[in-house]
């Protein structure tokens, strides 16, 4: 798995404004789709681009395109949310695949137990967001899902990642590419990740 924390300052600053213990719900949501902006903007570095003949003012005109279908970025429920617009912000034709996943009180599994992909998932790059890579296990559930739809091509965007889940997810996942604003210490009893930005969805959404 390619794992890249990136390290441009913009990012290196809004994260760490991100970790203010007091920070209030609408700067918080503004912090996470700035530098989820910022990641995608990273991650997508190396799209392939094809050359196409369009109709310019003076005539022909040879121009870049992205090349392929459509992106579709995928939030994971909830707190996936919470990034979306910052994708959208770069690519602002992007398709919106959402995949709900709930932990199993007995068995303590992810379960995803929603879903509704866009068509032709296999065709498309998918970046699977989601602010907090804990234990790994829903990005590992959704993964999954993804790839039994058949879909190939995948760039995870996180906000913050604990080493353990790191860990869970290349042994799951080998294949995958992950940017991340932060690689934090570690998880603590409760599977927060420290330091961490304590529970980020309830930060997005205002609850609690
Ligand atoms: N989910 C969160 O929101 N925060 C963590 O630290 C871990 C999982």
């Amino acid at each position: 798995m390619k794992v890249v924390e990136v390290k441009h300052p913009l990012v290196r600053h809004k994260i760490g404004l991100m970790r203010e213990a007091d920070i209030s719900t609408k700067r918080f949501r503004e912090l996470a789709r700035e530098v989820s902006a910022l990641l995608t903007y990273e991650a997508t570095a190396n799209l392939e681009i094809e050359e196409v003949t369009i109709a310019g003012w003076n005539g022909p005109v040879k121009v870049e395109q992205i090349k392929g279908k459509k992106a579709t970025v995928v939030p994971i429920l909830r707190a996936g949310l919470g990034m979306m617009d910052g994708v959208l912000e770069h690519m602002p034709s992007a398709k919106t695949s959402v995949v709900g996943i709930y932990r199993d009180e007995e068995t303590l599994e992810p379960v995803p137990y929603f879903h509704k992909l866009v068509s032709q998932i296999d065709e498309r790059l998918a970046l699977v967001v989601d602010p907090m890579l804990a234990t790994g296990g829903s990005m590992i559930a959704t993964i999954d899902l993804l790839k039994e739809q058949g879909c190939k091509d995948i760039v995870v965007l996180v906000l913050v990642a604990a080493p353990e889940g790191l860990k869970a997810l290349e042994a799951a996942h080998p294949d995958l590419v992950l940017y991340t604003a932060s690689i934090d210490e570690k998880l603590n009893e409760q599977g927060y990740i420290l330091p961490g930005l304590g529970d980020a969805g309830d930060k997005i959404f205002g609850t609690k």
